[in-house]
């Protein structure tokens, strides 16, 4: 009798285990939910704060930060120009050589290093001395194989992925840190500046000729090889999209009407905020525990930085509330930013019938082993509603940008198909995310509209892009816009 009545205690506490631990999931489940209609209420309202943005310089969350981009790349560029590319966790730094008319980009060389995290919350003279001193090493390895033309300085395009507030084509000050870094002494700073002193100081002789968001250099990357590219997004460790927008249509600016009449605006998507976006307790909690708190909320649940903490979050709830990993709280799923989206991603796409994966990463990273078949599951059912999420939000962002073009309905897109020039580790790596991305596309424009717009990914996009830019500004190449 004793041993039937704790079966019968073990089965019960077995059950309301999964009970309350689908509870958690179907709440999250609800709230995390993107139909169509509420997707086209984030598409407007989007759309609504472009036009806030582009009015006055602090009409609305979104920056809508104007680039001194008016002319992108044509394919006549030509020469070697080398690009630095910081904007995450790694960054770049790239020689390209540019063939002119219909050379096209004849040869490129990059080295790539990962940003120390220390040098991410530091002072600002360590991170710029450390990307210089790269900078030098790379220059060092070059100048055994090509020769610059006597007389002639080395210039760079800087991708210098934060929110800035540009005074000309190569000059501009740091707004604020995003993704992660948390420097500041840079705030209020001319970047320009404080790389071109770091760049003196480890005895570079380089001028900067273009300064560029990554998604402006994107756009032009984008451009270079594909004439349609009017749109970038970056889906990587932040997000964010800049687009082509008449000058006209930007009541802040107050320079000179550029020749071309257009103007590429870097919106800082990333910080767009609206009462129709689904959040979650966990997003709140993650927001409040951030360097940044209150602010990047699109970023916060669209981007690769943080899917893996939110995903964190609801696992540890449910530990914590249902014992899904045993009478004990794993340790290391206490740990923030533990899980990483790449490994999401990998847990997202097993198709193993045992999700072998899912059991590997849980027991690798968190130190969790023998989980059930029941578990794994759930596991990767929480990665498809957080991925789900985001990329139904990100197209939602797509979708508020055709329309401020006014390319949303048949009758206005023409014939003209708009490219979107793609890129970001998320975007190219987590094929779920993706996919849904561009289907949600598909879905909230309807039948008609659905090949006219294309995604198009722009493979290091933002680095050539800056190399184009800094050929477009370059002292030594005469003007031909
Ligand atoms: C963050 C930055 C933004 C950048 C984006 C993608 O949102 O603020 O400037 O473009 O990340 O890297």
């Amino acid at each position: 009798v004793a041993v039937a009545a704790l079966i019968v205690r073990h089965r019960m506490r077995k059950t309301s285990k999964w009970g309350r631990a689908k509870a958690i999931l179907k709440e999250f489940e609800e709230k995390c939910a993107t139909p169509d209609a509420k997707l086209k209420q984030v598409a407007d309202a989007m759309t609504v704060e472009m036009h806030a943005g582009l009015a006055s310089e602090g009409g609305s969350k979104l920056k809508m930060l104007i680039s001194y981009v008016d002319n992108l790349p044509t394919g006549d560029e030509e020469e070697v120009f080398y690009a630095l590319d910081l904007g995450g966790t790694n960054f770049r730094v790239l020689r390209v050589q540019l063939g002119g008319k219909s050379g096209g980009i004849i040869h490129q060389e990059f080295a790539e290093a990962s940003i120390p995290p220390n040098l991410m919350v530091g002072s600002s003279e360590a991170l710029f001395d450390y990307i210089a001193a790269e900078l030098a090493k790379f220059v060092a390895a070059e100048e055994e194989k090509f020769h610059q033309p006597p007389g002639r300085q080395r210039e760079l395009g800087f991708t210098f992925s934060f929110p800035i507030m540009q005074t000309s084509i190569n000059s501009g000050t740091l707004i604020r840190w995003t993704k992660g870094f948390s420097i500041d002494d840079t705030v209020g700073k001319d970047v320009v500046a404080e790389l071109e002193k770091a760049m003196h100081r480890q005895g570079v002789d380089m001028r900067v000729s273009a300064l560029v968001n990554d998604t402006v250099g994107t756009l032009a990357g984008g451009r270079f090889s594909n004439k349609d590219v009017s749109i970038a997004v970056i889906l990587g460790t932040g997000t964010n999209a800049a687009y082509v927008e008449r000058a006209q249509a930007i009541p802040k600016w107050n320079g000179p009407l550029p020749k071309s009449g257009e103007m590429v605006i870097n919106m800082e998507w990333g910080n767009f905020r609206s009462s129709h976006l689904p959040l979650t307790a966990y997003d709140h909690a993650m927001d409040t525990d951030s360097l940044n708190p209150g602010e990047q909320i699109f970023e916060k649940i669209c981007s690769g930085m943080y899917l893996g903490e939110i995903l964190r979050r609801v696992l540890l709830r449910m530990a914590e509330e249902a014992g899904i990993f045993g009478d004990e709280v794993p340790p290391k799923l206490k740990n923030s930013f533990i899980l990483r989206t790449p490994e999401m991603s990998a847990v997202h796409h097993d198709t193993s019938s045992d999700l072998r994966v899912v059991g590997d990463k849980l027991k690798d990273i968190l130190e969790i082993s023998n989980t059930c078949l029941k578990t794994r599951r759930l596991v990767v059912e929480l990665c498809n509603i957080v991925a789900t999420r985001g990329a139904r939000l990100a197209a939602a962002g797509v979708l508020g940008i055709v329309k401020k073009m006014g390319r949303d309905t048949p009758e206005e897109s023409g014939q003209e198909t708009i490219v979107v020039a793609m890129d970001g580790g998320l975007y190219e790596h987590y094929t779920e995310y993706r996919k849904c991305l561009e289907n949600s596309l598909v879905g909230l424009l309807g039948e008609e509209m659905s090949t006219s717009i294309v995604f198009k990914h722009a493979n290091d996009g933002s680095g050539i892009g800056a190399a184009l830019l800094a050929a477009s500004n370059s002292l030594y190449v005469e003007d031909r816009s």
